[in-house]
């Protein structure tokens, strides 16, 4: 027997009795006559003491401890004497006073020390992983993670959902990103992808009479890596069948107030505020916008165009924006830090940034090109008042509500405008499709298989799609059809997205041909969703949790790698492991793949720059 309970879980009342603990030494202070060890395991801390006068030999053999050995203690707790208690810890009023020592195991010098990880590199912290998820914030966060994932599974098993699993070998669905590709042996020639989600299996399990699935599952995406980004991600991903938008909504409303009362011990309160995707672009300039703060952005072209500014003019004339947002008392930037703002919007993609500061009158360097009343209405629409500042791009739409959004959530943090606490926000309405001119064709704005609104469906049945039409009226018509999406947004990230889908196999083909997919290609790429349509399926919708992003979001870290176990790097890397690795040339072969760079291994694996 190892131990009688957990080192955090020593109180007060033990006093008096003799208990065996075991776990790693955390923090080691030797004061000549008495050895102090924080003995550390997954429930917390303990303070043990070892003292000649209980047992001379301990005492001799704790002189030897050393950072993360493994041991196990048996000795009486005892209260802590007057003045030492360390209040900062549920164990901090009592110690164990040790009669008898067992090490357990040794460690090797530590390629950092424990006490000051959170300062050593991120590198260093990823390749000894192992030793970084002893950090007790670390096993927290995975702690929380797991109650999240159970939370929810229990939730929807209460509601009916059955849980399903859908193949990791798979054929690539469409949902924006880049496969991960696996050679099949034998079928040479021939790739299975990794699900980018389960999206095509969910929506045959409605077709198959299954009414109600989820997954918890993890999906792979070969695309551009950030701080809310890996390569493979965890989904909480669920189907409904005879379900419109609101019932989706409804249940992750209520799933979210379960989890985030019973984690946080917060009240959210239902339901969430809902904006449009074009409310959400008008007011915030993106689709997942941060509600805990203001500085909206507000329109100024009627504005702009009583003056005489060529800048906002041009941009006007061509059929661009001029909007502004308030930098609040921010009237007292020198020109150099005006400069650096400028410098910072340039950076978002702005060719300049235009500004007015709000004194007793008006300073600007565009002052000028405006009428008093101007400015007035101005400061009016933005809420400026003395000690302000009005802060104006004029661009082309993506570019103006780009660099405002950016620049909003920088001021938002520099200015400290954020409230604590978990904005929800759904985004609803969203456009079908958008065209995407570098292929001169129409992409999905959520994917393939989300379904137009109600009003949109015959006009999209009977939209004209040849290659000259898309040019004109019958362009702008269907860049105006709306989807039956929603985006599910807490803090300003994207925590999930879903849909009400197509389930009538004329529309889908429909869908197909508007994004330029021929029929040939639909039928070799999502053959078997098309036929499992035309066989009575019901109508059906869903949504999918990035539970990665919820998890860091609820933890308060600054980084999804900090709630993965074994994350990794901006560069796809496993600093641990060494994923990627070149294989030996006998696997290439079985799998009948020949590449022309050089097999050899490097011993430290491909370069890692960066997280
Ligand atoms: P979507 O592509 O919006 O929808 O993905 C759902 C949610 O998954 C999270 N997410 C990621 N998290 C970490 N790293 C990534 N690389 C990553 N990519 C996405 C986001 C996102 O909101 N099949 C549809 C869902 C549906 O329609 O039901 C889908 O996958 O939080
Ligand atoms: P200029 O006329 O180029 O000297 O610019 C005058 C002011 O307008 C400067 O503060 C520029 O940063 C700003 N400016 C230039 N281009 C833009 C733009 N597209 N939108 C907003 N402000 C701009």
């Amino acid at each position: 027997m190892f131990r009688d309970r957990g080192c955090g879980d020593i109180r007060e009342t033990d006093i008096g009795s003799s208990l065996k603990l075991s776990g790693w030494v955390f923090r080691r202070r030797d004061h000549g006559g008495l050895i102090f060890i924080d003995l550390r395991d997954r429930s917390g801390v303990c303070q043990v003491v070892f003292s000649p006068e209980v047992s001379a030999d301990d005492h001799e053999k704790a002189h030897a401890l050393r950072s993360e050995y493994v041991i196990s203690v048996s000795g009486e707790v005892r209260r802590r004497p007057e003045g030492t208690d360390n209040l900062s810890l549920p164990t901090g009023t009592v110690e164990i006073y040790v009669r008898e020592l067992l090490v357990l195991n040794v460690s090797s010098a530590l390629p950092y020390s424990m006490e000051e990880a959170a300062e050593a590199g991120e590198s260093l912290r990823l390749r000894h992983r192992y030793l970084d998820l002893r950090r007790p914030e670390m096993q927290r966060n995975l702690i929380i993670r797991h109650r999240a994932a159970k939370l929810m599974r229990d939730y929807l098993d209460e509601r009916g959902f059955l849980e399903i699993e859908t193949p990791m070998l798979t054929k690539s669905t469409p949902e924006g990103a880049r496969d991960y590709l696996v050679p099949s042996r034998l079928n040479p020639g021939h790739f299975y992808a990794l699900p980018q989600s389960p999206q095509l299996f969910k929506q045959i399990l409605m077709v198959a009479g299954l009414e109600k699935y989820f997954q918890v599952v993890k999906c792979f995406r070969d695309e551009d890596l950030r701080a809310d980004r890996q390569p493979e991600f965890t989904q909480v991903d669920l189907e409904m069948s005879f379900v419109e938008r609101d019932d989706v909504i409804d249940l992750i409303e209520g799933m979210m107030k379960k989890v985030f009362n019973a984690i946080l011990d917060v009240d959210v309160a239902v339901p969430f505020e809902r904006l449009t995707y074009q409310e959400s672009m008008d007011r915030f300039g993106n689709d997942k916008p941060d509600m805990r703060f203001g500085l909206e952005l507000k329109d100024m072209a009627d504005l702009a165009a009583k003056g005489t500014f060529k800048v906002f003019l041009d941009a006007l004339q061509a059929g661009g924006r001029v909007k502004a947002i308030l930098g609040k008392g921010m009237a007292g930037l020198s020109r150099k830090e005006v400069d650096m703002l400028t410098a910072e919007a340039q950076s978002f993609g702005a060719k300049g940034l235009a500004w007015i500061k709000v004194k007793s009158g008006f300073e600007s360097p565009i002052a000028k090109f405006f009428p008093e009343e101007v400015m007035k209405a101005m400061a009016e629409r933005l809420e400026a008042t003395d000690g302000d500042m009005m802060l104006f791009v004029a661009d082309r739409p993506g570019v103006v509500y780009d660099v405002l959004s950016r620049l909003r959530l920088e001021l938002g943090k520099r200015l400290d405008l954020m409230e604590k606490g978990h904005k929800f926000v759904w985004i609803t309405d969203f456009p079908l499709l958008e065209w995407d001119d570098e292929e001169n064709r129409f992409a999905a704005m959520h994917h393939p298989f989300t379904s137009p609104m109600d009003e949109d469906i015959e006009k999209m049945l009977s939209a004209e799609l040849a290659t000259p039409a898309l040019q004109g009226s019958a362009r702008s018509t269907i860049a105006g059809f709306r989807a039956k999406a929603y985006d599910i947004v807490l803090n300003g990230y994207e925590i999930g997205g879903g849909s009400i889908r197509i389930h009538n196999s004329k529309l889908q083909s429909k869908m197909f041909e508007i994004l330029g997919i021929t029929e040939e290609d639909a039928r070799s790429k999502f053959g078997f969703l098309l036929d499992a349509l035309q066989y009575g399926a019901p109508p059906h919708g869903g949504i999918a949790l990035g539970l990665d992003r919820l998890i860091m979001l609820m933890v308060g870290a600054s980084s999804i790698r900090d709630v993965v176990a074994f994350p990794k790097t901006q560069k796809a890397f496993c600093m641990m492991s060494g994923a990627p690795s070149v294989v030996e040339t006998r696997q290439l072969r079985e799998l009948h793949i020949k590449t022309d760079l050089p097999l050899e291994e490097k011993s430290e694996g491909p370069v890692c720059d960066g997280l």
